[in-house]
């Protein structure tokens, strides 16, 4: 699947299609981010795919030290309508790499970095070191991963919808499989490979909220 058709898709959804839309859920994955980045107030962030800005509120970031970029117009139209002066960028993430010249002590995504093919993972990870500071951090959450897809196909989509006894639907997993939303499923060993040249450290970790996720948490 082309960048294209991520931006054709994601350009006119309403919600960023976490497992769940509660404020709880967002605080827990906001908690989960500081728990890898350490706290955020007084460092300038980059996130990248940004969506409507549903994690922001969590990361307890300066508003002034924040820039959000993402390609999808009805989400970021959501952030500026909650969050008027906040910085968003209406770009692809490639496309803002290439042509940003800010310096950032953190670059965040979270559940982005499937939405680019390997050979884009490559040029992404290349172009973001000109963006971080000597440092600086990196932390790329919630990324689908190969080795664990059995995991999502079998309906186990996340943690809190198991623990609440409301495990996926057979019908809504295998549309799913079908209409591929998740993007690509990336192997533990490319991921790492690919997020590796020029960093002093990469950790692959899994996610706390999603059992076929992980997080690539990289130092400059
Ligand atoms: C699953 S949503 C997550 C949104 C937000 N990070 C969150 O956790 O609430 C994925 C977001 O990434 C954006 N996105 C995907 N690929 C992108 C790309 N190549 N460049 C910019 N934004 C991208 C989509 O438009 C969408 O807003």
């Amino acid at each position: 699947m082309s960048s294209d058709h991520w931006q054709k898709y994601w350009s006119s959804q309403q919600d960023p299609h976490h497992a769940s839309n509660e404020l709880e859920f967002y605080s827990r994955m906001g908690r989960e981010v500081l728990f890898h980045t350490g706290p955020l107030a007084g460092k300038k962030v980059l996130e990248i795919g940004c969506g409507d800005g549903a994690l922001f509120p969590h990361f307890d970031v300066n508003i002034e030290d924040y820039t959000g970029v993402d390609f999808s117009e009805s989400l970021l139209a959501k952030f500026q309508q909650r969050f008027p002066a906040v910085r968003t960028v209406h770009s692809d993430a490639i496309g803002f790499m290439e042509n940003n010249l800010d310096q950032f002590d953190v670059v965040i995504s979270f559940g982005v970095l499937q939405y680019l093919d390997a050979n884009q993972l490559k040029i992404f990870f290349d172009l973001q070191k000109g963006s971080i500071v000597d440092k600086g951090i990196a932390g790329h959450f919630g990324i689908p991963v190969k080795e664990l897809s059995s995991v999502f196909y079998r309906g186990l989509g996340s943690s809190p919808l198991v623990l609440a006894g409301r495990k996926r639907g057979l019908g809504k997993t295998l549309i799913s499989r079908l209409r591929n939303k998740i993007g690509h499923w990336h192997d533990f060993e490319t991921l790492i490979s690919l997020a590796r040249p020029g960093t002093s450290r990469v950790d692959c970790v899994s996610s706390m909220s999603y059992f076929y996720r992980c997080h690539l948490l990289q130092q400059f």
